[in-house]
């Protein structure tokens, strides 16, 4: 079975009561539920995993290539700041999807600018919890690796 890490970034731990006006109200928990769920329904093993630290989030991209075929990945603030998150995506030669529940280019400007973009396979931003489920279709139909 193909499987699959979904990667949360910082302050997605408080999503529900976060800004909810900007992400909504669902929880991390309930968006986690969706994706298993969505992963059942695909054949996809759903592995998710949340932290606030750049060198965890580092270590679990890392990690992923020991047996993800793809990661789902909200780096949140760190989206727009990040080298060493860019070039861990760079690294694991994974495919990664950059995913964003708010449209982040309808909103300051220092949030149009991802450094994670473009060694990503594909982002998808401003759907809420469906741009993380259309990610993780994404990543289902792509074809294996070799
Ligand atoms: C976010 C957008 C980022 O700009 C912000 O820093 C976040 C969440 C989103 O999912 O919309 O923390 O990645």
């Amino acid at each position: 079975m193909r499987s699959v890490l979904v990667l949360h970034g910082p302050n997605l731990n408080l999503l529900g009561t976060r800004e909810p006006g900007i992400y909504g109200t669902l929880t991390l928990a309930e968006i986690d539920r969706r994706l298993v769920e969505l992963g059942r329904e695909l054949g996809v093993e759903v592995r998710t995993r949340q932290s606030n630290t750049e060198g965890e989030l580092i270590d679990a991209l890392h990690d992923a290539c020991d047996w993800a075929a793809g990661v789902v990945f909200n780096a949140a603030g760190y989206t727009h700041t990040s080298v060493a998150l860019r070039d861990a995506v760079a690294a694991i030669g994974l495919p990664v999807i950059e995913v964003h529940l708010s449209n982040i280019y309808a909103r300051e400007e220092f949030r149009h600018h991802s450094l994670l973009a473009p060694v990503c396979a594909g982002s998808i931003s401003g759907l809420g919890v469906q741009s993380y489920l259309l990610a993780l279709r994404a990543l289902a139909e792509m074809p294996k690796q070799a």
